[in-house]
């Protein structure tokens, strides 16, 4: 049996980009309308749309953006390519740490490089790539879920961090694909949800979505895993993935790395799921992943609200951490399940792609 999921993150609708306010996700669930190259670098950065694969899937949209724009300024055909390609340049500087979103830009870098046709012609290529892209992606995440769902026990307690769910992606997600295609099989299962500091995707979205599609959901704040670890009540942890090293580190939200030395500590197993295109094989270890750093209001305040007493207080928020290849017990991916040695695996899986 199949899960269907009612959630559809971001959709190209002819002229402009459509997608989920996350920032307002769960007191509101509205769509808005990107019309502009720079307004969807903005809502990039500013985290209207997230998770890594969504985050793909906007640049590509973005540079359709910028494609319609250009074209209304009467440029020669070989003006309007090497500007466009600048401005694709430009999208994938809107966050760092993901790589789906220089992977999507580059793929439609690749349609204007290779066209033959006019401006409008190049306009329609990228707008058939975008939706492709699209479609692929949650093809993708049931694949990713279906390899997942094998390696579920039976009634398992699955801890995820952050979210890397339908709201992450276009549709039906990555770790929670994993849930939703283990939820189909077997209605017993559950998961609990780590709060995920300082953003709250985890009690904002991952909770909403699991509840909006009745799969059973308890939210607890990131400092108790070992404590229900411990327990004997989490069965295994999955969680998503913004850039994967040639080795198998993987940089995830931060908070990640910490449940990824509590899981091993308890001998519980730790997966990574994630779609081939998050794995940057031209870097060897963790250590070579952009971390983004974030602004110190989202530490302090949380919705807007302070939650520090000490005004001016010193504050760090790196947005990411890498877990180390030898925490990982394998790599969900559309090809099967990656394991260890991930050098070998991961580059066997690149072959014939
Ligand atoms: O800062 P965010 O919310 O974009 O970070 C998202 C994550 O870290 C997700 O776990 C990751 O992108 C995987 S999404 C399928």
């Amino acid at each position: 049996m199949e899960f269907k999921s009612k959630i559809k993150t971001i959709e190209w609708e002819g002229t402009y980009s459509k997608m989920v306010d996350q920032t307002v996700v769960p007191y509101e669930y509205k769509f808005v309308n990107i019309t502009t190259g720079d307004d969807m670098f903005d809502a990039i950065r500013n985290m209207i749309v997230r998770g890594a694969p969504a985050i793909g899937i906007a640049g590509a949209h973005g540079v359709i953006l910028f494609a319609q724009e250009l074209a209304q300024k009467g440029l020669s055909r070989e003006d309007f390519v090497k500007q466009l390609i600048e401005k694709a340049e430009y999208m994938k500087t809107s966050r760092p740490t993901a790589v789906n979103l220089m992977w999507a830009c580059e793929k439609q870098i690749e349609v204007i490089k290779n066209s033959k046709s006019d401006i409008n012609g190049i306009i329609e290529e990228l707008k058939v790539n975008g939706v492709k892209l699209e479609n692929e992606d949650i093809e993708i995440n049931k694949k990713i879920g279906d390899y997942g769902a094998e390696v579920v026990p039976k009634g398992a307690t699955i801890l995820t961090h952050c979210n890397a769910g339908a709201l992450a992606t276009v549709g039906y997600g990555t770790a929670l694909g994993v849930v939703r295609s283990a939820y189909a099989k077997d209605n017993t299962i559950q998961v609990f949800a780590d709060e995920t500091r300082p953003r709250q995707q985890g009690a904002r979205i991952t909770t909403f979505e699991l509840a909006m599609d009745g799969i059973p959901v308890t939210l607890i704040t990131d400092g108790m895993c070992s404590y229900f670890m411990k327990k004997g009540m989490i069965d295994m942890v999955v969680v998503g993935a913004d850039r994967i090293a040639a080795n198998g580190d993987t940089a995830n939200k931060i908070g990640t790395y910490t449940v990824a030395i509590a899981a091993k500590y308890h001998n519980i197993p730790f997966y990574i799921a994630a779609p081939l295109s998050t794995i940057d094989i031209s870097i060897k270890s963790g250590d070579e992943i952009p971390i983004e750093e974030r602004s110190r209001e989202e530490v302090t305040h949380i919705n807007g609200k302070p939650i520090c007493a000490l005004e001016g207080v010193n504050v760090i928020n790196p947005g990411f951490d890498v877990t180390p290849h030898d925490l990982i017990a394998g790599i969900i991916t559309e090809k099967g399940i990656l394991r260890p040695d991930y050098n070998k695996s991961i580059s066997e899986a690149f072959k014939n792609i």
